[in-house]
């Protein structure tokens, strides 16, 4: 079966045609063409995404790419309903419905979360051999969560952020720190490279000009890392890099080093944070498979450190990671989403009527 999937939710624009069958463990995926257009540039110079400018760009993009894939042959038509910006998601399923139409072909509206997750548990273009319960951390721009899935396309949310996405965080305390939009990959950048520093001056001898960089470093909060539930919040996290700041007055009368300093502390701080939620979420829920997804999910400290976690706490549990290519939005995982559902012949009540759903959350699904 081919689907040819449209994703416009928030400031990517994105279509794909992946081609899935089902295997004696699952499905096989190959995806036949995939075409993305960032619209981060154009949204930086606002710090965050602006709605109506996302949705004319992507007004402006979907038949541009489209002109790409018009020749192909697809058995279906899968388009991003939610969640996300609602005047963006409505330019993707206005064009979806559209082709669907002229061609004579099914529409089948899509969670974006269920993309993330679903996706990101692939391995080798295969989703095969996943022991339930999956145990998934998603965490992007507009979300994070822990959701259990105990059953196939049930999902049940087992701890979340009580305030600010953890990718908005990031973006907000890059702002703070000067950084451009995105602001985590920038923040993850400097981390590392601060992190590096650390480790070359841990070995210099006492007293020397690199050892004493360190005695102007950051101490930041890890705000609800000992509550007994899987929640996490980060507001409180990002007005602590506001004070901190403050104190050493402003960011202008930072160095680079301690800029990078406030970066990795923020970094470390989000970081201990979820491996201590984790850990929990794994031991109260008994998962079998852990993944991540959503933008967050490319960051490699965050990648590295959980990864550690399962290996070193949760010997029975495999952990799946995502190609970096599809941690992003991206319609990929909206087609390999939309197929895994098809194949199982398995179609969500919830997703039933075609309407663009901000806060569409992913325990609606069945
Ligand atoms: O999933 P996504 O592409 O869009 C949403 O659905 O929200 O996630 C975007 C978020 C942005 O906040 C971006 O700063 C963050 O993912 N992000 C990262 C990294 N790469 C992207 N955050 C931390 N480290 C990274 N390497
Ligand atoms: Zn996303």
């Amino acid at each position: 079966m081919r689907i040819l999937a449209i994703e416009t939710s928030c400031d990517e624009t994105g279509i794909a045609i992946v081609e899935g069958t089902k295997t004696e463990g699952g499905f096989a995926f190959t995806v036949l063409g995939s075409a993305l257009l960032s619209q981060a540039a154009l949204h930086a110079p606002y710090g965050g995404v602006y709605p109506n400018l996302a949705k004319r760009e992507h007004e402006k993009n979907l038949p541009i790419l489209f002109e790409k894939f018009k020749d192909e042959k697809v058995d279906a038509i899968a388009v991003t309903k939610g969640p996300g910006l609602e005047p963006a998601l409505w330019t993707g399923i206005t064009f979806a419905q559209k082709v669907a139409k002229e061609r004579g072909l099914p529409l089948l509206p899509t969670n974006h979360m269920e993309g993330h997750l679903l996706s990101s548990l692939v391995k080798n273009g295969n989703l095969e051999d996943v022991k339930l319960p999956v145990l998934a951390l998603l965490i992007s721009g507009g979300h994070t969560e822990f959701v259990l899935m105990r059953e196939w396309f049930t999902y049940e949310i087992v701890g979340q952020t009580l305030d600010d996405a953890l990718g908005e965080a990031f973006d907000k305390v890059a702002r703070m720190l000067a950084l451009p939009y995105p602001g985590g990959p920038e923040i993850s950048r400097l981390a590392e490279a601060a992190r590096e520093a650390k480790q070359k001056s841990d070995f210099a001898p006492l007293g020397s000009s690199q050892r004493s960089q360190n005695q102007t470093s950051v101490s930041l909060p890890r705000p609800m890392i000992g509550t007994k539930d899987c929640d996490v919040s980060f507001s409180g996290l990002k007005t602590a890099v506001l004070y901190a700041l403050r104190d050493r007055g402003g960011i202008q009368s930072l160095s680079a080093e301690e800029i990078a300093g406030f970066a990795r502390e923020f970094e470390d701080a989000a970081t201990d944070v979820l491996v201590h939620k984790t850990r929990r979420a794994l031991e109260e829920s008994g998962a079998q498979t852990f993944v991540i997804g959503g933008g967050v999910a490319a960051n490699k400290h965050i990648r590295k450190s959980l990864e550690i976690v399962v290996k070193e706490n949760f010997n029975e549990v495999e952990m799946r990671l995502p190609e970096l290519s599809i941690t992003g939005d991206n319609a990929i995982m909206i087609a390999e989403a939309a197929l895994t559902r098809a194949l199982s012949g398995k179609k969500d009540a919830a997703t039933d009527e075609i309407r663009a759903v901000g806060n569409l959350s992913i325990s609606s699904l069945t």
